[in-house]
């Protein structure tokens, strides 16, 4: 009820007092799930305060990693059926943590042996490619978060300003999203490349990998995604005036880190196409095109900043002749190891 700024996930309400006394809270999952979890970990350890891991499926049983029966371990899966995910979870679960589901298929295995859970709603995502259930699994995970923390003083000015922001995102994805025909142009541009950078700091970092991932699934096309905050550690290396880069520099807390980041391209003869917030000439100045899209608080910005990307990744893919609902080599639900 956002006039009452009370938030209500029936499905882990009556697990709330347990899950508030954990030591730890983990999240694991695979591919966009997992980016899911990198784009909500700061939000949600600054409403916990508590240690949050997020982990690949994968490695993380590849690790053994330790688990405690203290420990309340979220399974992030769009189709519920991810075999990696899966065995996670029935590690997870032999070594006594309680299971949070977080899907968006309702009877699946993931589910069924979960303790409590998270339908995100999103409604049947058909395509390969993951792209409403990242955004529902994104809010998802917020809106966790918001339960966690209503109880505390100290966090009220805060789940405020985020409830106000959820308020607002219906109508500023409407926005993002009549920003596609100047998307299918840059597309038109970028799409007989053969790479493509996006890059990008804090709560954007999770846009940089997902944006990746959705151009690398849909186009073929090697995409990476990097964290500015290592640019001068390596990836520096990689620009030159033909590398394709795109920057995300948003107005929020890193924002004076992302603009040094943006003049080290520049310096090297890079052009980055940038995401910025709207309105903001001093970035928008500094590039050749620049995706406006609308302020919001700074926690959900990710929302926004992804949405260019998926439309991105879609106009190349048509272009170059890709079928975009089924890539090569891949599958909607991964059953295997
Ligand atoms: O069904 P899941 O969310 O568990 O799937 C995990 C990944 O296989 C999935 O997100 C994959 O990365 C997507 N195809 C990416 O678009």
């Amino acid at each position: 009820k956002f006039e009452e700024q009370q938030i209500l996930l029936g499905g882990i309400k009556d697990y709330m007092q347990e899950i508030r006394r954990c030591r730890r809270l983990l999240f694991i999952a695979c591919g966009t799930s997992y980016h899911s979890a990198i784009a909500t970990r700061q939000l949600l350890e600054e409403l916990t305060e508590l240690p949050v891991m997020v982990d690949l499926a994968s490695d993380f049983l590849d690790r053994s990693t330790p688990v405690f029966r203290d420990d309340v371990c979220f399974f992030i899966s769009q189709s519920g059926e991810t075999a990696d995910t899966l065995l996670a979870l029935r590690y997870c679960k032999q070594h006594g943590a309680l299971i949070v589901g977080v899907t968006n298929t309702v009877g699946s295995t993931i589910c069924r042996e979960s303790h409590c859970g998270v339908h995100i709603n999103a409604g049947p995502e058909i395509g390969v490619a993951s792209t409403k259930a990242y955004t529902s699994q994104f809010i998802s995970l917020v809106m966790f978060g918001l339960m966690m923390s209503e109880d505390r003083i100290s966090k009220q000015a805060r789940r405020r300003e985020i409830i106000e922001g959820l308020k607002q995102l219906p109508d500023q994805i409407k926005e993002v999203l009549e920003m596609d025909d100047q998307i299918n142009a840059l597309a038109r541009e970028l799409y007989q490349q053969d790479s493509f950078l996006v890059m990008g700091r804090g709560y954007n970092y999770a846009t940089c990998l997902e944006g990746a991932l959705k151009i690398k699934e849909l186009t073929y096309m090697h995409s990476e995604g990097i964290l500015a905050g290592e640019l001068k550690h390596g990836p520096l290396a990689l620009i030159d005036k033909k590398m394709p880069v795109m920057m995300i520099v948003t107005r929020d807390p890193v924002f004076r880190k992302c603009w040094n980041a943006l003049e080290q391209v520049k310096a090297r003869k890079g052009d980055p196409i940038v995401i910025c917030t709207k309105g903001d000439t001093e970035t928008i100045e500094k590039a050749s095109t620049a995706l406006q899209v609308p302020p919001c608080v700074d926690a959900l910005q990710g929302i926004l900043t992804v949405i260019p990307l998926q439309l991105l990744s879609m106009h190349i893919a048509t272009l170059k002749g890709c079928d975009v609902d089924c890539p090569r080599n891949l599958a909607k639900s991964v059953t295997v190891e």
